[in-house]
């Protein structure tokens, strides 16, 4: 949840490059930001809010030059947002910054009182990694004033053994001035390799203005970059070799790109996002996925997929429940990762696992993905970050070609998601049997339809008509969405894309439900968004629409140009173009997203940023 960056250069002030890294780790949260240098007195600079409300501090208390640094973005689990629990915590001659939760603080603080025989005024935050800091200084003992570079690995590793729960740590220490030193546990760190020195940050992007060479770290290791040197141990300090990757994502990719908000670059890049995918998934002789790394006769053998994420792509998960169940004739369960992890679930060998998730490090998914495979189920995953534990963890993996997404509301990962499913979906069908060689072909004509017609759904008068809409109704303080079938996960996603940016109340309905309880909902207060495009169930879904209009609510319909019955009984239509009921989806979303994002506008709401959130959730 939050961000951390480490700049080790050759020369030069680091701090442009930590801010810079800031900028970019903000979405993982906003509650404050600090930054230290290693020069005289480890001078540090701190301020509740945002990386805007650091540069006003350090523009009012300039820092000294320096080349070594760690910076920090917080999402506050322990600790309120205040000045005083912001990142860099000091602790003796030892400075970080920490991004996960010590689970055992308290039994840390206590031994690090008892060891240092000092009392609770210690302690000068709140914070869980003011406790990470003062127990690498227990670790250090006598070494601590002046420690060697082996004495500070020690201490680290031995710390590690000792700390329950989650870190990706940066460290500086008074003593040691060339390096920054750093140490992982489930939560995600990279090392990036450039020319002007060597980094260390929670993601690639934050890094992506210095080079694009990066180690991914994995749990349990420690070590340092210095300007020109990268050492990586493993838990017992052996030296260990990791791979470099080269990414193709440019620092132009992590930026606005002109667009008043990251939100509306990501829903406007979809059509592209879809070409992309399709272009690297699909290989010689309309081959569905040749890099994905299990047999087709293996993939025919199993009995069941078990699908986990959260939110979003939670949602995509469910849509993939009907495209995998129609295409492969499997059956697919689908669970709220946080759900699954804590009952007892029936999983084992005869059953594919998978995990779908943008960042690849959402706390939730992993643990459930982790008691899956702990029972035996093969492990798959659809993600957009390649390098992630979720990747690490997997034994194939389909990698969505969105770019970094950065705004908090995920949109161009979902439809990464949904066309990554559909590709399964095909893969599968066609090991399986249940799909010949013209299906697919048939299928994939009708993704690269879909992919155009979404061309017609970004920007101009699309956009236009959408905004016009949500300013109409922005101020009305409940939304329902209602679909049915492959239409429903849909709803669910409006509803999410709009309570998230626009705090209104909103609720995702399968259509059919509505008069078993929600109906008594309905006032001249509420609209009612309904998916009403082409559907075996598209004539329910008319009297359903009916049912809230006889009872004063206004309803806006998501339609295409055919449904007269739709059109003449809304008091707002939204056009999709005609296309494959199965594919819609991937179009219908759209207007969702532009609607949540108007809403958000219209109501004066922070859209990269909404309150309490933060992009990657990392903690459970
Ligand atoms: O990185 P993940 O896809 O695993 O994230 C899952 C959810 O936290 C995420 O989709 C969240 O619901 C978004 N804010 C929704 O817009």
């Amino acid at each position: 949840m939050c961000g951390i960056v480490g700049v080790c250069y050759s020369s030069g002030s680091a701090e442009h490059a930590l801010i810079a890294g800031l900028r970019s780790l903000e979405y993982r949260g906003y509650d404050s930001a600090g930054v230290a240098l290693h020069a005289e007195g480890m001078p540090r600079r701190r301020a509740e809010g945002r990386v805007d409300d650091l540069v006003a501090v350090i523009d009012r208390d300039p820092l000294p030059e320096a080349r070594i640094g760690i910076a920090h973005t917080r999402w506050a689990t322990h600790g309120v947002p205040a000045e005083r629990n912001a990142h860099p915590h000091r602790f003796d001659r030892v400075t970080l910054v920490h991004n996960g939760i010590l689970e055992n603080h308290d039994a840390m603080r206590t031994l690090v009182e008892n060891e240092l025989r000092t009392n609770g005024s210690t302690w000068s935050s709140e914070t869980d990694s003011e406790v990470w800091a003062a127990l690498l200084r227990v670790e250090l003992g006598n070494a601590s004033e002046n420690p060697t570079v082996d004495d500070m690995l020690g201490a680290i590793s031995r710390a590690m053994l000792r700390a329950r729960g989650s870190y990706a740590l940066a460290i500086l220490h008074d003593a040691i001035p060339d390096r920054v030193f750093f140490a992982r546990h489930e939560s995600p760190l990279v090392v990036g390799i450039g020319e002007s020195g060597n980094f260390v940050a929670s993601d690639v992007a934050a890094l992506l203005e210095e080079t694009r060479d990066f180690v991914y770290l994995q749990d349990g290791q420690c070590g340092f970059v210095t300007s020109d040197e990268c050492a990586i141990f493993d838990e017992t300090l052996q030296p260990i070799e990791l791979p470099i990757d080269t990414i193709e994502w440019d620092a132009e990719s992590a930026e606005k790109g002109g667009y008043p908000h990251f939100m509306l670059k990501e829903i406007e890049e979809q059509p592209h996002v879809v070409g992309r995918t399709l272009q690297a998934s699909i290989g010689s002789g309309n081959q569905i996925l040749p890099d994905f790394a299990i047999p087709d006769e293996e993939l025919a053998r199993y009995g069941r997929i078990i699908i986990l994420a959260c939110g979003t792509a939670l949602h995509a998960a469910r849509l993939g429940k009907y495209l995998l169940e129609e295409a492969a004739g499997i059956p697919v369960t689908v669970d709220f990762a946080s759900e699954f992890r804590y009952r007892s679930p029936m999983v084992g060998q005869n059953d594919l696992i998978l995990a779908i998730s943008q960042s690849g490090e959402t706390a939730d998914t992993l643990g459930a993905y982790r008691v899956a495979i702990d029972k035996g189920a093969r492990p798959i995953a659809i993600c957009n970050v390649r390098g992630s534990s979720l990747c690490r963890l997997s034994n194939a993996t389909i990698l969505t070609q969105c770019g970094p997404e950065i705004g908090v509301a995920s949109t161009k990962a979902f439809t990464g998601q949904l066309l990554a499913i559909h590709l399964l979906a095909l893969r599968l069908g066609r090991a399986r049997g249940t799909l010949d060689d013209r299906a697919v072909e048939a299928r994939l004509g009708q993704l690269r339809i879909a992919r155009h017609a979404m061309e017609q759904l970004v920007g101009g008068a699309a956009r236009d008509h959408v905004a016009r809409i949500a300013t109409q109704f922005a101020h009305k303080p409940i939304y329902f969405f209602l679909g049915r079938g492959p239409d429903y996960p849909i709803a669910l996603e409006g509803a999410l894309k709009l309570k998230e940016i626009s705090y209104v109340h909103a609720e995702g309905y399968p259509a059919g439900e509505m008069k078993h309880g929600p109906l008594a909902l309905v006032s001249k207060d509420m609209v009612c968004v309904v998916l009403c495009g082409d559907s075996p169930t598209y004539e329910k879904v008319l009297g359903n629409m009916q049912e809230v209009k006889t009872r004063g609510g206004t309803v806006v319909a998501i339609t295409n140009e055919d449904k007269s019955e739709a059109i003449s009984m809304a008091d707002e239509v939204i056009f999709v173009p005609k296309t494959d009921a199965f594919v819609a989806p991937l179009l219908s979303v759209i207007p969702l997203q532009y609607l949540a994002y108007f809403v958000a506008l219209e109501r004066g709401c922070d859209i990269d940023k909404p309150r309490n959130l933060a992009k990657s959730v990392t903690v459970e």
